[in-house]
């Protein structure tokens, strides 16, 4: 509809016949006959109406209507809608009358009604009246900028018309007025945190419903704290008909709140929250603001073990708190019987620890490892293996003694492991004793020449045994090398093709070591039987000359160490001069038959030129690494089957036995002018040392 009803009934009332509508935005409206004066009884409506968003503007060019008493009988009559704006008559203004002038009139809306009226006489001739319009714009956001319906933020005035917009991060409603946010959004996951109202403490926006979630793990009860400044647009009677807070915390619902009273402390017992706040579009109040927390479910207080400690140490312990337990030093911490450096617990959401307290056990090295060839002895009377406890390890005594110390301390550390302060975790070895037979010769006792020996003065010497019957003899290194001939160790050579070595060396099963004997064919209770697992000849061995007559059996076990089965030692490195040596060994004398019992002679070495010399004569050489021991006059000397046997000398400043020889050769047996000839220990002894390992 175009016009409001008032104007139609308005015009109705008049009983107007005569009516114009205007709706050009601009136009002329002449007294009827214009110029000319016009006529008598008329009544001319017109009735001006424009678009939205214009007023219309009025003013007169020309004036001249019969003068009357508050202007009844000629007029001109000016209306909006229900309202008159202006009555106009005669020429000027007077006390009673007005003439328009220069004056304009606006419509406050887009329509004006104008209308003429005459009466029936006209005392003088009138000429009526010229006036014009137009529609003019209006500026709405002047207009409006106080009232309620005015633009939230920002407001944009055009020609016929005005949209309003809105600040950055607002979008604007459909009201197309007012400003809202989109803050449906809104995730809290931290147990604790600060929620307000958009732009607090600045008002909140308009027609907006915001969504503020706080969601924990289960287990958790959050409690919330609105702060002392709330202010949300309430009613005096209605309960907060326009904005409201309402809170959802599982099946439970708090609120609506609004007002100026804040709700101050909520706790939901839940872990997840739901805050609603919905806001009009009106009103400027400067919303709210809270602070959440969250606790979870206490767990009971825990104790720590004994000998141990819990981290951190609280008052109190709640749902996701974790404490750590360790244990003392030397304590470690067992569970499920696994030993660990610390275990840790947590409290659950239903208010118990996830595990038992586990206890502190002390740490235990547990029996000591065994060391070969020796024992343990405990320093606790009862035989502890736990923290601090000490051991010490022993060597079989008097066959063993302790390598690199003679006494080797060991305590169990907080680890558990048994430590010493020289060795670390490193055991010490038991190596054998050398040279020290537990029966000695007696120098007094001792019969000149080639006599018996003493059962166990010589326990280092080895037969090389096969068929029942020796054929050479050895000397122990170590617990499990024995030094022998090489000449012993490999068949007779081809003569055609001496350098043959296809089966040169003997099969090591072929023959046996026995150790710890004595009697040349009788077994004896001290013997051990030893089977050669290796065999070795220096690598300058010559059979043909018999330089570097000296080789190696490897045994395939340790020989026990005992009073009867004892090693040789190695010699010092200085050639000995005018030194008496033994040789013992099973050999037959010269032209004598085999001697029931191991037999021994002492002899004293000889100068090298002297022994060259005497072989010189027999065109064999005598070379540097050999040996040579005997008398002039003859008679003292090893034999046949005395070959590789040791040749030794007691050593006053070590109190020891050594080696100096290995028997090799001689012409014939303690032939006079001839000596006996020996492998020089001190010539090889790199070697030997570098196979045997044996380092005494
Ligand atoms: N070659 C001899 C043997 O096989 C050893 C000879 C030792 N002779 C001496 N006169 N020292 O047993």
């Amino acid at each position: 509809m175009r016009y409001p009803l008032a104007w139609s009934l308005c015009a109705w009332l008049l009983g107007v016949a005569d009516a114009v509508e205007l709706t050009e935005m601009f136009g002329e409206i002449r007294s009827p006959n214009f110029p000319d004066s016009y006529p008598s009884d008329s009544e001319v409506t017109w009735n001006i109406s424009v678009p939205e968003g214009f007023k219309i503007k009025l003013y007169f060019m020309h004036f001249d209507l019969e003068s009357s008493y508050l202007c009844e009988y000629d007029y001109v009559k000016i209306e909006a809608e229900d309202q008159e704006l202006a009555t106009f008559c005669g020429r000027e203004t007077t006390d009673t009358e007005q003439a328009p002038g220069q004056q304009v009139i606006l419509s406050p809306g887009p329509y004006m009604g104008l209308t003429f009226r005459s009466d029936f006489s006209n005392e003088e001739r009138f000429t009526g009246f010229d006036a014009h319009y137009t529609a003019v714009d209006v500026d709405e956001c002047l207009e409006k900028s106080d009232e309620e319906l005015a633009c939230d933020h920002y407001c944009h005035n055009y020609i016929g018309g005005y949209y309003c917009s809105c600040r950055f991060g607002y979008i604007l409603h459909s009201d197309n007025r007012t400003c809202k946010v989109e803050c449906s959004d809104n995730l809290y996951t931290q147990r604790s945190g600060v929620v307000t109202s958009a732009d607090f403490p600045s008002p909140y926006p308009k027609s907006s419903d915001c969504l503020y979630r706080i969601e924990l793990e289960e287990g958790f009860f959050i409690t919330l704290s609105f702060e002392d400044s709330f202010d949300v647009e309430d009613h005096p009677e209605v309960t907060c008909p326009y904005d409201y807070i309402k809170i959802k915390a599982g099946p439970r619902e708090f609120g609506p709140f609004c007002g100026e009273k804040s709700p101050g402390r909520i706790e939901t017992q839940t872990n997840s929250v739901q805050i609603l706040f919905h806001s009009d579009n009106s009103g400027e109040n400067r919303g709210w603001k809270l602070s959440y927390t969250a606790i979870g479910n206490p767990c009971p207080l825990v104790q720590p073990p004994i000998n141990g400690k819990i981290e951190p140490s609280q008052a109190k312990y709640t749902f996701k708190d974790q404490v750590v337990i360790s244990c003392n030093t030397g304590y470690k911490v067992l569970k499920d019987n696994l030993e660990s450096e610390s275990f840790q617990i947590e409290c659950l959401k239903d208010g118990t620890w996830s595990n038992k307290i586990p206890v502190c056990k002390i740490a235990d090295c547990k029996e000591p490892p065994e060391l070969e060839h020796g024992f343990v002895t405990f320093s606790s009377r009862n035989n502890l293996t736990t923290y601090r406890a000490a051991i010490q390890y022993h060597c079989q005594h008097p066959y063993y003694h302790m390598a690199p110390n003679s006494t080797a301390t060991y305590t169990c550390d907080a680890s558990g492991v048994w430590r010493s302060e020289e060795l670390g975790t490193a055991l010490p070895s038991c190596r054998p004793v050398c040279g020290k037979p537990r029966f000695s010769r007696s120098a007094v006792s001792r019969p000149a020449g080639r006599h018996l020996s003493q059962r166990g003065a010589s326990p280092w010497i080895a037969m090389l045994s096969r068929g029942g019957r020796p054929f050479c003899a050895g000397s122990l290194l170590g617990n499990k090398w024995i030094v022998t001939a090489a000449h012993c160790l490999h068949n007779e050579l081809d003569t055609e093709n001496p350098q043959l070595r296809s089966s040169y060396l003997l099969a090591p099963s072929s023959f046996s070591i026995i150790l710890g004997k004595h009697s040349t064919l009788r077994q004896d209770d001290t013997e051990q039987q030893m089977h050669p697992k290796t065999l070795l000849v220096h690598p300058s061995y010559r059979p043909d000359t018999l330089e570097y007559d000296i080789g190696l059996v490897e045994l395939s076990g340790a020989a026990a160490l005992n009073d009867y089965v004892m090693p040789i030692c190695f010699p010092d490195q200085e050639q000995p001069r005018d030194t008496l040596v033994i040789i013992s060994g099973w050999g037959k004398p010269f032209l004598q038959r085999l001697p029931e019992t191991l037999m021994e002679v002492e002899v004293p070495i000889v100068e090298h030129s002297e022994c060259r010399d005497a072989y010189a004569r027999l065109h064999r050489m005598v070379t540097d690494d050999m040996l040579c021991a005997g008398e002039k006059e003859g008679g003292n000397d090893a034999c046949s089957g005395d070959s590789g046997g040791p040749m030794v000398t007691f050593s006053p400043e070590k109190s020891q036995w050594q080696l100096l020889g290995t028997v090799s050769w001689g012409d014939g047996c303690g032939v006079k002018e001839q000596y006996g000839v020996y492998s020089s220990v001190i010539r090889n002894l790199e070697w030997l040392k570098k196979v045997t390992a044996v380092e005494h």
